[in-house]
């Protein structure tokens, strides 16, 4: 997969920061999170960005920093949960990358995102938004190249998989 960045997308929750992590580690690679340039960029907090400036504000960032990242070298991408609601972004993903959709049931990712309250998109009722968003997000990750599920799965697990999926 030579001259292609390794993407990693999935809804909340699906381990994409950790597991893009364990892959650079790996495959001595760099690794840049879309969310954390973000932050870099804006100098806020994501809570911060969608408070002062929407959602809309935030998928602007997130779209330009993704164009601006994938102008680099060839490096492992992970990005934010809503990354495939903008058509530009996914049609980009999939030219520049080899992208890899990272999943978890409906269940699991209730739990694991029950214990990190960060995310602007689920306060209040966890279950309800994961459930509501879920739906509304349905078939938007199926572009990618290669699946995994990470419900069973070890993060370590996960990337072992994916690497050997990219060799
Ligand atoms: C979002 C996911 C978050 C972050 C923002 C919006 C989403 O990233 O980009 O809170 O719309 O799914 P993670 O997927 O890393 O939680």
């Amino acid at each position: 997969m030579q001259g292609k960045h390794l993407i990693l997308i999935g809804f909340m929750g699906t381990g994409k920061s950790l597991i893009g992590r364990l892959l650079s580690e790996r495959m001595e690679l760099l690794v840049t999170d879309t969310d954390q340039e973000v932050e870099r960029e804006s100098g806020m907090l994501i809570p911060e960005i969608f408070a002062q400036e929407g959602e809309e504000g935030f998928r602007n960032r997130e779209k330009r920093i993704l164009a601006n990242v994938l102008q680099r070298e060839p490096q492992i991408i992970t990005t934010g949960g809503g990354i495939v609601l903008l058509p530009e972004n996914v049609h980009l993903m999939q030219k520049k990358g080899w992208v890899v959709a990272l999943d978890a049931t409906e269940e699991e990712l209730i739990r694991r995102l029950s214990r990190d309250r960060s995310r602007p998109l689920l306060t209040g009722d966890v279950t309800e938004k994961v459930r509501r968003i879920k739906k509304e997000r349905q078939g938007l990750y199926d572009f990618a190249h290669f699946k995994q599920d990470t419900t069973h799965n070890s993060p370590s697990k996960t990337a072992e998989n994916i690497w050997r999926q990219w060799k």
